[in-house]
Formats: structure tokens, sequence, C-alpha cells
């Protein structure tokens, strides 16, 4: 297992993601618990990338089926319970699609947990049938953060960790 955390500074944010989905695999090789997934990611993301401030999961509560509920996170106090279609993270889990917002202030709806985010992506995760069970959000205190190399990386990791998840024992 990888003890350390280690990003290349001089590395493209492309190659860093590649190289962040490596260490990923590698710590959660032959964990079934998603919880422990879950965390794995949120710790690894927070620590390679100083600017994510707040990085966790929303998890999609099943006794309600349109609300998320805060699952694992790295960062200052995070509201518990987000409705779908409300703010960054209920958009992203109304719709299936990644949120790229640039600034966050002028995002309809937008809820400010803490008010130094300024941007920040939130990606839907699915399961390996497809269903969406939470969304991964980021925040930055920066405006602009995050582009599609962000998009694409992030949808990578948590396809592999959540839908592909091959390591774990099939019952
Ligand atoms: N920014 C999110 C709310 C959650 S927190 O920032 C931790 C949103 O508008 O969906």
């Amino acid at each position: 297992m990888a003890e350390t955390v280690t990003v290349d500074p001089t590395a493209s944010k492309d190659q860093t993601y590649s190289d962040l989905a490596r260490q990923i695999a590698a710590v959660v090789e032959g964990e079934p618990d998603r919880t422990a997934r879950m965390a794995t990611v949120t710790s690894i993301l927070a620590t390679a990338f100083e600017h994510f401030f707040w990085t966790g999961f929303y998890l999609v509560d099943p006794t309600k089926g349109d609300e998320l509920v805060v699952g694992p996170y790295q960062g200052t106090l995070g509201c518990l319970r987000i409705p779908f279609g409300k703010g960054v993270c209920g958009t992203a889990a109304q719709t299936g699609q990644t949120q790229i917002v640039g600034d966050v202030h002028a995002f309809p709806g937008h809820i400010a947990c803490d008010a130094r985010s300024n941007s920040e992506i939130v990606v839907p995760v699915r399961d390996a049938q497809g269903r969406l069970i939470a969304v991964l959000d980021v925040d930055s205190s920066d405006y602009n953060s995050f582009d599609e190399t962000d998009a694409r990386g992030l949808e990578a990791i948590l396809a592999q960790t959540f839908a592909q998840p091959a390591s774990i024992p099939q019952p």
C-alpha cells in the first residue's frame, strides 16, 4: 500500500490525475467498503491539490431518493443535506452531468457553506449498474479553478473506484 501521496510538481494536471488514479487504485485494492473508498479518494485529492479546500462526497439518501446527505469529506463544516435540484451539488445529482462553476456567486441557488468558496466542480458518482450513488464536490477559494481536465480526471477516478471496482470480491 502507498504510504504517502506523491505529486510531481513538474507534471501536467492531466499526468497528475493519472498518477493519483494509480495511487488510489493501489490503496483501495481489495477493499469493498464504499465509505472507505470515498474517504480514501477524499484524502488523496485534498492532499494532492492544495487549492481544494473542501473535498467530499454527498450521498444519495436511499430513504428519500431525491436528497443528498453529506458523506466523507475534508474541509470546514459542510451542510448536511441538499435537495436534488438545489445548488451546484443538487444540479449535478438531478442532471447526472458534471458541473463546472467558475464563479459560484453567479450560480442560481448556490449553497454557501463556506464564504471562501469562489469556484467549484461537482461530479456525479455511479455504481457498476450505472445508478447514481453520490456526487463528488470540490470547492476552491480561487475563481475559475476547474476546467475540462479536472472533469475528465475526476470522472476517471470515480469510475475506476465505484463503477469498475474489479478488485472488489464478487459475492
Ligand atoms: N457548494 C455546494 C454546497 C456544499 S458545500 O459547499 C460543502 C453547492 O452549492 O452545491
